[in-house]
C-alpha cells in the first residue's frame, strides 16, 4: 500500500427528516447569524426553504437569504454573496442545494473571512486563504460530492475559465442528507449526478500508483453500487433505497476514500470543465461526452488496469486483457447512453464542432498556456488533448 493522508472531518446526518437537525448542528459549529445560500428556486417550489426558515426562527437563529446560484456557478455571483455575508455579519454559511450552491457557499465563506483579498486570486493561487467561515450543507442532489470534498469550482466569465480551489478549509462542517429531498429532481439531473459520481472514482481508479488493495475494492464496490442503483433511480426517482445509495456514494466518491494511495488523474474533469467554461455544458454531460474518447486514447498505458475494471465492476469474464479492456470501455459508454447522457461532442447542444473550435478548447483546457499538461495516468500534452477532443467530435 502506498503512503497517504486521509482527512475527512465532515459530520454526516443521514436519513428521513435529517434536515430538522440543521439548527442544532449550526449552533454546535458556532453559527449564530446564518447566510442561507440556494439556487434557482427548486427549494422554494419543493417547500424545503420555507420549512428551513421556520426551523431557524424556532431556534432563534437570525438569517439572511442569498439565492440565484446557477449551475456552473459564477464568481461574480459569489462576490455578491460575500458582500451580503459581510453586510449581514454572517458567522455561518448554510448551503441548501447541489454542488453549485455548496461551492458558492464555500467561496462566500472564504471571501467573507478575507474581505480585503480579491476572491479570484485564491482560485489563481496568487493567495492562500488563511481562514474561512464554517459551512454546512443540506444536499438536494447526489452528484458533485462537494458536501464532503475539499474543493470549490467557480466560473470566471470575464476570463472564460472554470476552475477549482482545493484545501481542507473547504470541507463543510456537516452535511445533511435526506434522500427524500431528491424526489423532485428531473431525470437529466439524476443522470448527470450518476455520471459525476462514477467519474470521481474513475478519475482516481486509473492511476499509476497501484497496489492499494482496499482502495481498489472500495472503488469497485462503489462503482457497482452506483451503476445498479442509478438504473433503479432512473426508473423510479422516488425509490428511497436507490436514492439513499446514490446520495452516500456521491459523498464517498469524492471525499478521497476511493483513491487513497494513488495519484489522482482528473484529466476527464479538466476536459469537461473546458466544455462548461466555453458552452455552459452541465457538468455531468461534459464528462460523459469525452470519457469514451479519453479512455480509448489512454488505455494502451495500462490495458490490465482497464481489464480489472471490466472484470471487477462490469462482470466481464471472457477474453484477453486487451479484449476485456476494450469491451469495458464500450460497456461504460453504453451505460451513459442508457442514462440518455451525451457520449460525444456532437451530442451536446452545439453539435459537431469546427477544427478551430477544437484548437480553442485545447487552449482553454491548458488554461491558455498556464499549464503544459493535464492528467497523471497518462500525461496529456497539447497534441494529446486535441486528439481526444477530435475523437469525441462525432
Ligand atoms: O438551482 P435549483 O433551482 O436548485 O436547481 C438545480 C439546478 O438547476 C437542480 N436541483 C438540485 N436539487 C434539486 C434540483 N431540482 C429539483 N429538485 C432538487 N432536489 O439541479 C440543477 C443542477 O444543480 P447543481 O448544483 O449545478 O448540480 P451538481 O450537484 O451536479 O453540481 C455541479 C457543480 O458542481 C461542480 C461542477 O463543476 C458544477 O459546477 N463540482 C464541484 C465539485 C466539488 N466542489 O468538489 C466536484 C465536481 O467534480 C464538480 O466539478
Ligand atoms: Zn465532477
Amino acid at each position: 500500500m502506498q503512503a497517504f493522508t486521509f482527512y475527512s472531518p465532515t459530520k454526516i446526518i443521514f436519513g428521513k427528516n435529517a434536515e430538522e437537525k440543521t439548527p442544532e448542528e449550526m449552533k454546535e459549529f458556532g453559527g449564530n447569524r446564518i447566510l442561507i445560500v440556494y439556487g434557482g428556486g427548486s427549494i422554494i417550489r419543493s417547500g424545503l426553504l420555507p420549512r428551513m426558515e421556520a426551523l431557524l426562527k424556532e431556534a432563534d437563529l437570525p438569517y439572511a437569504l442569498f439565492g440565484g446560484v446557477q449551475p456552473n456557478p459564477l464568481l461574480s455571483h459569489a462576490e455578491k454573496g460575500v458582500q451580503e455575508a459581510v453586510a449581514f455579519g454572517a458567522d455561518f454559511i448554510l448551503a441548501i442545494g447541489g454542488g453549485s450552491v455548496i461551492d458558492t457557499a464555500k467561496a462566500i465563506a472564504i471571501g467573507a473571512a478575507n474581505p480585503d483579498q480579491v476572491l479570484w486570486d485564491f482560485w489563481e493561487k496568487k493567495a492562500s486563504p488563511k481562514r474561512t467561515l464554517p459551512v454546512g450543507a443540506i444536499l438536494t442532489i447526489p452528484a458533485a460530492g462537494s458536501e464532503m470534498s475539499d474543493s470549490a469550482v467557480l466560473t470566471n466569465t470575464e476570463l472564460g475559465s472554470k476552475r477549482g480551489l482545493s484545501g481542507d478549509w473547504n470541507r463543510p462542517k456537516f452535511a445533511v442528507m435526506n434522500p427524500e429531498l431528491t424526489y423532485t429532481l428531473p431525470p437529466f439531473q439524476i443522470a448527470c449526478g450518476i455520471t459525476d459520481i462514477m467519474m470521481h472514482t474513475l478519475d482516481r481508479y486509473f492511476t499509476t500508483q497501484q497496489g492499494n488493495g482496499l482502495t481498489d475494492e472500495i472503488a469497485e464496490g462503489l462503482l457497482r453500487d452506483v451503476m445498479a442503483n442509478g438504473r433503479k433511480a432512473m426508473e423510479n426517482p422516488k425509490d428511497y433505497d436507490a436514492m439513499s445509495e446514490l446520495m452516500w456514494c456521491s459523498s464517498i466518491s469524492h471525499n478521497g476514500l476511493t483513491g487513497l494511495g494513488g495519484n489522482k488523474d482528473f484529466a476527464v474533469h479538466q476536459l469537461g470543465h473546458t466544455l462548461s467554461a466555453r458552452f455552459g455544458t452541465a457538468h455531468g454531460a461534459s464528462l460523459s461526452a469525452v470519457w469514451g474518447a479519453w479512455a480509448n486514447y489512454v488505455m494502451d498505458r495500462d490495458p490490465p488496469r482497464f481489464a480489472r475494471y471490466g472484470r471487477h465492476v462490469l462482470g466481464l469474464t471472457e477474453g484477453t486483457d486487451l479484449e476485456i479492456a476494450t469491451a469495458a470501455i464500450e460497456l461504460t459508454v453504453s451505460y451513459f447512453g442508457q442514462l440518455k447522457m451525451p457520449v460525444s461532442l456532437g451530442e451536446l447542444e452545439q453539435g459537431v464542432l469546427s477544427e478551430e473550435m477544437l484548437v480553442e478548447l485545447t487552449d482553454i483546457c491548458l488554461y491558455r498556456g498556464g499549464r503544459e499538461s493535464i492528467g497523471t495516468f497518462k500525461k496529456l500534452e497539447r497534441s494529446d488533448i486535441y486528439e481526444i477532443y477530435r475523437a469525441a467530435n462525432r
